[in-house]
């Protein structure tokens, strides 16, 4: 008897400290709706894809109320769609400051992954990171002709894969990868990792491993698990797999052959010419960035400057593959140009080719959720529905945004909001890019966010998508294997499809 009553003690005790941890804060705003916590958790059980949750449990609340609130991360958070709410966010970044895994779950697999860095850091920190770094990410003289090498060569080998097996389609998400950290390495980190014309090298491995690892539903909602690796066997492997990107990146990148000595190169080439690494080295030796900031935003580089890029090809074999009357008139205009050596200023000036790629930032935006600002002090988001609406948050509150939700919103974007149609963007390459920027500002689209901390590696992202498609478009036909189902996963707008590749030469 008396053990049945310790035991239910215990019992009772587990319960009330479960429920004070997952209680929803009496402080957070009453009048919008919180969705169920169990929704955060449905990766652990369904095979759901992110699209169908959105649908089914936030999609109403978010185009009714603007911001709902929602478990994530081991906290309740404030998550917003409304584009008036998003950009009081953004254009405030004294008070909603940046605050990545580093801030909010500093013991976590995810914090030891990416650091403190140029993306999730604030205020003196982040200016310090950005004052190294952003001539490299900006610079407007990106060279073409690497990335178009590589682009032929990522063509070359999705034909080759398709030779060797002619009964089924290519899974085409590896190549991508390999294709991917290539052009990033050759553009940033002036190092060729070898991954493209050599399946399975090391660091490219351990960013499969990596993405199969950081996004686990229960450790991504219960971060507090993180913290007892000698009690979960894959959380210790976990870290060290995170230690091991970490120490072979560095090894790399620090011992790579260089093709000029750097001390002959500072002195021959203007700063502006140099890449990214060069100015993290030259930091690094003279003091600016300690070896910790120095790993830290060599990997954030690493890992943001290929994996969103790599989303968005999977997205863009799938739409394409899916819909031939976009992919011919796309090729029909890649082929008109009449060159095999397309300039910058020639990709620019092709409209298709670009309002093809803002319309799947659009539709398949590849950082689809970020909840990665806290509120410094208690602060009012201002309602578009009136005063009895506004948000008053206080200090220390989490917020964030959803970005297929933003663009998927007929409020906003009318009721062709879900479908894919490059044309909406405009007709001339000033119209499309005008519109782009406009809708950036207004906070209507936010694949690249927007304002102050808005991405640097936009203008690259463009132009290396460009290029790859401009190759792909003039080379290759594809479609979707039509047994592939599309499946997003519980947490990224990542598609990984299966597409019969066929010269265009051949008759499909
Ligand atoms: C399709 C490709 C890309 C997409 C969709 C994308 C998207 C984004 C988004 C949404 C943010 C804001 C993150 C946040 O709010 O925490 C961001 C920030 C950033 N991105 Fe990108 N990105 C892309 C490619 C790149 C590339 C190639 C680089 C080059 C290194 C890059 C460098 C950065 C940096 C440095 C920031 C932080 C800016 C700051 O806070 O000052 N991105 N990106």
């Amino acid at each position: 008897m008396a053990f049945i009553s310790y035991f239910a003690g215990i019992i009772a005790v587990c319960a009330t400290l479960l429920y004070q941890y997952i209680k929803i804060p009496s402080s957070l705003p009453k009048h919008i709706p919180s969705v169920p916590i169990y929704v955060s958790l449905l990766g652990l059980w369904s095979s759901m894809g992110q699209d169908e949750i959105y649908d089914r449990w936030l999609r109403r609340p978010l185009e009714t109320h603007g911001a709902v609130k929602i478990w994530f991360a081991g906290r309740w958070n404030i998550l917003v769609t409304s584009p008036s709410l998003i950009t009081q966010i953004f254009r405030n970044e004294s008070v909603y400051a940046k605050a990545g895994s580093q801030k909010k779950i500093p013991w976590s697999v995810i914090a030891s992954l990416v650091g403190d860095n140029i993306i999730n850091s604030h205020g003196e920190v982040w200016k310090l990171y950005t004052g190294i770094m952003k001539p490299g990410m900006q610079k407007g003289n990106f060279e073409v002709g690497p990335i178009l090498r590589m682009s032929r060569r990522f063509v070359d080998l999705l034909l080759q894969t398709q030779e060797k097996d002619r009964e089924k389609g290519v899974a085409v998400n590896p190549l991508i990868q390999r294709f991917a950290i290539a052009a990033m390495g050759e553009s940033f980190l002036d190092i060729d990792f070898g991954c493209l014309e050599n399946p399975g090298t090391r660091i490219e491995v351990l960013q499969t491993i990596i993405k199969r690892t950081i996004f686990k539903p229960l450790y991504f909602n219960f971060p507090a698990l993180d913290k007892y690796p000698w009690l979960f066997r894959s959380r210790r492997s976990a870290f060290a797999i995170m230690q091991e990107f970490e120490d072979l990146l560095f090894n790399l990148v620090r011992n790579r052959p260089r093709k000029l000595e750097r001390k002959e190169k500072r002195e021959t080439v203007k700063p502006e010419d140099e890449l990214v690494v060069h100015m993290l080295e030259r930091a690094l030796e003279d003091g600016r960035l300690t070896e910790k900031q120095y790993r830290d935003n060599l990997k954030i580089v690493f890992l943001t400057a290929h994996e969103n890029t790599q989303q968005l090809l999977n997205s863009m074999f799938w739409q394409l593959g899916v819909d031939q009357d976009i992919q011919s008139k796309l090729r029909a205009e890649v082929l008109a140009t009449g060159t095999t050596e397309p300039t910058e200023a020639l990709l620019n000036s092709l409209p298709y080719l670009t309002s093809v790629i803002i319309e799947l930032l659009r539709v398949y935006p590849p950082v689809s959720q970020l909840i990665n600002r806290v509120s410094l002090v208690p602060s009012t988001l201002i309602s578009p529905h009136g005063p009895n609406s506004n948000l008053n948050l206080p200090a220390g509150t989490w917020v964030g945004w959803n970005a297929p939700g933003v663009h998927s919103s007929p409020e906003v974007w009318g009721p062709t909001a879900r479908e894919f149609i490059p044309e909406r963007w405009g007709t001339t390459p000033e119209e499309i890019m005008g519109k782009f920027r406009k809708e950036t500002v207004k906070g209507n689209f936010i694949a690249f966010n927007s304002h102050s901390r808005k991405c640097l590696g936009q203008g690259y992202a463009l132009l290396e998508m460009k290029i790859c498609l401009f190759e792909l478009t003039r080379k290759v036909k594809w479609h979707v294997d039509p047994g592939y189902k599309l499946k997003l996963t519980s947490v990224s707008t990542c598609i990984r499809s299966f597409c019969w590749i066929y010269s265009n030469e051949e008759h499909l």
